[in-house]
């Protein structure tokens, strides 16, 4: 999704424009451009494709100047040009602006500005917006902006610069992350934390409906009513490798490398030597408990796909009923929802919009909000009462791999502490539970281990158009997620299903040389899926399963079987996933992708 990043101080702004773009290049984007002042008035410069196109662009230009803004663009409304991308201008590039989202009604604010002779030369939303503080402008520009700001509808985080306001910024958020940096006679604004850690580790989160007014000195952040607030500063403590690649050809591999840590992390923080889960951000009491009759696990993509397992978690260990729901849906719905409901959103990134439009629209009705979010201070998080962080580490990789496993340990850890509070389970039933999963960051290294083999085993199949997932009971959310991953990275057109609706129709697909990825974990299932694995193998497919560490009677119907360590059938998808993520990215790798940004695709998507 967009990125935006700006900058004013005593500094030079163009390198901390370009550095900061660079930080946000994992959000996804078609575009980059930046809007500098300079002795010789606004400087716009932007370009279609790579943020080194920019850079090309501007290399022998002279654009010394102490505040700036940057963008990069990820298109909505019109195709990825020059034209198209940010910064956007009022007619005499007087006004510069960048946005990150949608102006929901800038069809009738551009109608309004046409009548009024404005010619516009982008078919974004976001030019409205430049001629709009054009049109407000009157010297002041925190007045124009937020004139301008009250009839724009929509979700956005925007930055504006004036040339005739050459000390001063202005940015808004209202639904799309906007953060600020504070520096010694700088300050900053971006999406995102990475852009500027670079330059400092102090930084305000803005809330939704704040606007901000930067000078080098200065950061005033004003609420809705336009009342001056006073924010915390928080402290950034992770380090700037943690966004590097640190010797790995992609951030993707990196980040499935990083999954014993993340999951060890994730688990070790919340337990005593007891094995006492102590979930910190996490409140719900035993009376709490009590009130709750039903729980909604609302999120989107993969998270969604974590929330299943997390359905699966409650329901088995904490008899609670569990419905999983993808939030674009859930929110439109209008489903039931009381306050004896238990809402949990799961978002690595904790900006999502639909997830935090659903989160919105299930406090209105009165539930009590748990999250599950990878993302410290995120949207999610500040609006959540008792909120789970995952401790994966920034994750960069467009396609989530250790958010992904680290949700399902955040999933687990919930489901068990809520069986153990309402006596669902006793301390030695969970406790039994909690030492398997402390053998996981082993588990999941030996997986890790075997990456070689599913190299070649991708190499020999990166060609293959027709790829298939498919599973029983657990594994079936496990085969959703392995389907996405491959889509998501390979664009081969793979489908995931439950093993027991093949013979309901989908089985028609199946022909010679379809490629079956099997999952074969679940014990009471095995004999079923065994049968089912025999029916497409009858249909010419090349059946590779995945099973546990002895279970050798899936060989006799395979070609090939990828095991994983022997653990509970119940937490299977932790280990299970990492085959198929390596999977994914060997065979994105051989057709030659953008691995870690998948066309079309963005990181965080902060618009509908
Ligand atoms: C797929 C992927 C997406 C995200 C989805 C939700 O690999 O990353 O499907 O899971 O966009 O994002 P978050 O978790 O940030 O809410």
């Amino acid at each position: 999704m967009c990125g935006i990043v700006g900058y004013i101080g005593n500094n030079e702004s163009v390198p901390v424009l370009l550095e900061g773009l660079s930080k946000l290049e994992y959000r996804g984007y078609d575009s980059a451009g930046i809007a500098v002042m300079t002795n010789e008035g606004m400087k716009v410069r932007k370009f279609k494709g790579r943020l080194k196109n920019l850079e090309e662009g501007i290399k022998h230009e002279n654009m010394v100047s102490s505040i700036g803004i940057g963008h990069t663009r990820w298109a909505t409304h019109g195709e990825p040009s020059d034209v198209n991308a940010h910064p956007h201008t009022n007619i005499n590039a007087s006004i510069a602006v960048i946005h990150n989202g949608i102006i929901e009604n800038y069809m009738e604010i551009k109608e309004y500005l046409i009548e009024k002779g404005i010619e516009f030369k982008s078919e974004t939303d976001t030019e409205v917006i430049a001629h709009l503080v054009d049109e407000y402008y009157e010297g002041n520009l925190l007045e124009a902006v937020n004139k301008a700001v009250d009839r724009m509808e929509g979700a956005y985080a925007i930055a504006v610069i004036a040339k005739d306001s050459p000390d001063e910024m202005v940015a808004v958020r209202k639904d799309s992350p906007l953060i600020v940096g504070l520096g010694e006679g700088e300050n900053f604004i971006a999406s995102d934390i990475p852009a500027l850690l670079k330059y400092t580790r102090d930084v305000l989160l803005i809330e939704n409906e704040e606007t901000v007014h930067l000078t080098k000195d200065k950061v005033v952040i004003y609420d809705d009513l336009g009342r001056e607030v006073n924010r915390d500063i928080f402290k950034v403590t992770w380090d700037v490798e943690a966004a590097e690649k640190d010797g790995y050809e992609h951030f993707t591999i990196k980040e499935i490398h990083e999954q014993p840590k993340g999951v060890k992390e994730t688990l070790l923080r919340r337990l005593d030597k007891d094995n006492n889960i102590n979930l910190d951000g996490i409140k719900l009491t035993k009376e709490d408990l009590d009130g709750i009759n039903k729980v909604y696990i609302v999120a989107c993509g993969t998270a969604y796909h974590a929330g299943l397992i997390g359905k699966y978690a409650i329901e088995k260990f904490a008899n609670i009923p569990v419905e999983a729901d993808i939030a674009s849906e859930f929110r439109y719905r209008d489903p039931f929802i009381d306050e004896h409901t238990l809402f949990i959103a799961v978002s690595q990134s904790g900006e999502t919009l639909d997830t935090l439009a659903s989160l919105r629209e299930a406090k209105r009705k009165g539930a009590r909000i748990m999250s599950v979010v990878n993302v410290v201070g995120s949207s999610v998080a500040r609006e959540s009462d008792d909120v789970f962080y995952t401790w994966a580490g920034i994750e960069i990789g467009v396609a989530s791999t250790k958010a992904y496993t680290t949700q399902l340990v955040a999933m687990y850890l919930i489901a068990l502490r809520m069986a153990e509070e309402s006596g669902k389970m006793t301390h030695e039933e969970v406790s039994k539970v909690i030492e398997e999963l402390k053998t996981f960051p082993e588990k999941l290294e030996k997986i890790l281990e075997n990456k070689d083999f599913i190299q070649k085993f991708a190499d020999s199949q990166f060609n293959n158009e027709r790829i298939v997932f498919m599973g029983r009971g657990l594994d079936v959310s496990v085969a959703h997620e392995s389907s996405l991953k491959l889509k998501e990275i390979s664009y081969i057109n793979s489908f995931s299903i439950a093993a027991g609706e093949l013979k309901h129709g989908t089985i028609a697909l199946i022909e010679e040389g379809t490629l079956i990825l099997a999952l074969a974990t679940q014990q009471k299932l095995f004999d079923k899926m065994l049968s089912n694995i025999k029916e497409v193998k009858a249909r010419g497919a090349h059946v590779v399963s995945i099973a546990k560490e002895g279970d050798t009677a899936v060989e006799k119907v395979s070609d090939e079987v990828i095991y994983i360590p022997e653990t509970m059938d119940e937490l299977t998808p932790i280990l299970s996933v990492v085959p198929m993520q390596l999977f994914a990215y060997y065979v994105s790798l051989a057709r030659g992708n953008d691995v870690d940004k998948p066309r079309n695709l963005a990181k965080s998507v902060t618009v509908e």
